[in-house]
């Protein structure tokens, strides 16, 4: 493993082979060797040569400064996966995805798109039906789910309710016959990690939503996998404890240095928490790319309305293609394209077309009516105060359009928001116009 790095090790674990590092000072590290088998081997850096140390089956902790050990890595393919359930479901197909070691990667789609079909596939707890998963260039598809290494967090977990916090988080590892001690560090650095430490001796019934949910992640983290799957784990909190455990959980995922792959049908989960997303329906990829890849660039409608809240604004529009270039236009007003949407319309030889222009509600400013560069004009139907934003439904063009204005940019008099029918007129930038074929829903761009 080549590496040179300085970080933060915070009682570390090196996936089932375990160093636990605590204490002080800072060092700088250079290759290290991670022990290739459970307790073969005792990685050390060369500053700490000459110090007590022992790796994780000698049991005491070995004293080092706050370094970061890097762990054996996870990097997962899914290539052409595909699962077609006994009743000839097809839930999955076409399944591509590289995912790095490390990686945060949210699936994210509505209801029945395959997202847990998917994690379920990873974790072995479904057959795969087509295609190949590698977990670290190693094909797994045969591989029983306890032999992958693999932690799974659940919707609907279920903590045993006869046992405490501490037996609950400590059971797997009692199964797999861990010496007591260990399990005891383990349970405790978890705990730790969660902020549930206090809370170890009681039963799951004596803790509130958001406590229980922790002490399932904490289970799922005792086990120190190379991979943490987490299938809705927020969903049955309400939401001012969703937003809480959302925070934890980019804390959490920044403390315990392993590949994360995390189901939500929530786009804002999906966005805050994601390195990567993956856009599902109907079984099949919409997108993958970063949160802002995705917002700022979406390959298709769907991706376009799923990402984004208040969703974007859709108008049914044409593309005009003349010898002077493009211009768009909705009804009998005609807006620009900038320089790059020309060029990028010409090299793809985009001809004039129905389209469906796309635009996102904070991007729209009102304009005056006598305004003469190119605007729509409306009527408001309902007017939301957010406090800092407002939400102003309007009707133009037939349609139902969202505009999120920040109160501070409004008039004192508008600031307390505006009348049931009142007429406003509306602009937008073209490099915040988004252009969809609406024949075959693709981004034109
Ligand atoms: N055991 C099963 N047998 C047959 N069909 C199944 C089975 N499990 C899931 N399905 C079907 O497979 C499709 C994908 O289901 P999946 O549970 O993966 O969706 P999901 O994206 O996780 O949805 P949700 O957000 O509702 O949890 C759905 O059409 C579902 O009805
Ligand atoms: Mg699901």
């Amino acid at each position: 493993m080549k590496s040179s790095e300085t970080g933060r090790l915070f009682f570390q674990s090196v996936g089932p082979r375990a160093l636990h590092c605590m204490c002080g000072e800072r060092l700088k590290i250079k290759e290290e060797i991670i022990p290739s088998a459970w307790g073969a081997a005792v990685w050390r850096p060369a500053a700490m040569r000459g110090r007590r140390m022992r790796g994780a089956r000698g049991g005491s902790l070995m004293k080092i400064g706050t370094v970061k050990v890097k762990r054996s890595m996870a990097n997962l393919s899914l290539r052409n996966i595909k699962k077609v359930y006994d009743n000839k479901v097809t839930a999955v197909d076409n399944f591509n995805l590289e995912i790095k070691d490390k990686e945060f990667v949210v699936f994210v789609g509505p209801s029945g798109c395959g997202k847990s079909t998917t994690l379920r596939m990873i974790a072995g707890l479904e057959e795969i039906s087509g295609g190949e998963l590698y977990i670290d260039d190693k094909l797994v598809n045969s591989v029983a789910p306890k032999d992958r290494d693999i932690a799974m967090v659940f919707q609907n977990y279920a903590l045993y309710p006869h046992m405490t916090v501490y037996q609950n988080m400590a059971f797997a590892l009692k199964l797999r016959k861990m010496p007591k001690h260990e399990i005891d560090q383990k349970v405790r650095e978890a705990a730790e990690i969660l902020g549930i430490t206090e809370y170890l001796d009681r039963k799951p019934k004596a803790l509130s939503g958001g406590q229980r949910q922790r002490v399932a992640i904490g289970r799922a983290i005792v086990r120190a996998p190379k991979v943490m799957l987490m299938d809705e784990p927020l969903s049955n909190l309400d939401a001012k404890l969703r937003n809480q455990m959302r925070a934890e959980i980019i804390k959490l995922r920044h403390r315990i240095d392993t590949t994360f792959i995390y189901v939500t049908h929530d786009q804002t989960e999906a966005m805050t928490l994601g390195d990567r997303i993956v856009i599902m329906k109907d079984g099949f990829i919409q997108q993958i790319g970063t949160p802002q890849e995705v917002f700022n660039h979406p390959d298709n409608l769907f991706v376009a309305g799923f990402i984004g809240s208040p969703q974007m604004n859709f108008f049914d529009a044409e593309l005009e293609r003349s010898a002077n270039g493009y211009w768009v236009r909705i009804g009998n007003v005609r807006f620009a394209l900038n320089d790059l949407q020309q060029r990028a319309l010409k090299d793809h030889g985009v001809e004039s077309q129905k389209i469906v222009l796309g635009v996102r509600p904070e991007h729209i400013s009102l304009c005056a009516a006598t305004e003469p560069t190119a605007h729509l004009n409306a009527v408001v139907d309902v007017c939301e105060m957010m406090g800092s934003s407002m939400h102003l439904h309007v009707n133009a063009e037939g349609k139902d359009v969202v505009l999120v204005l920040q109160t501070v940019d409004l008039p004192m008099e508008k600031r307390a928001g505006f009348a049931y029918g009142e007429p406003i007129s509306f602009t937008f930038d073209s490099d915040l116009m988004h252009l969809f074929s609406a024949e075959t829903r693709k981004n034109l761009i």
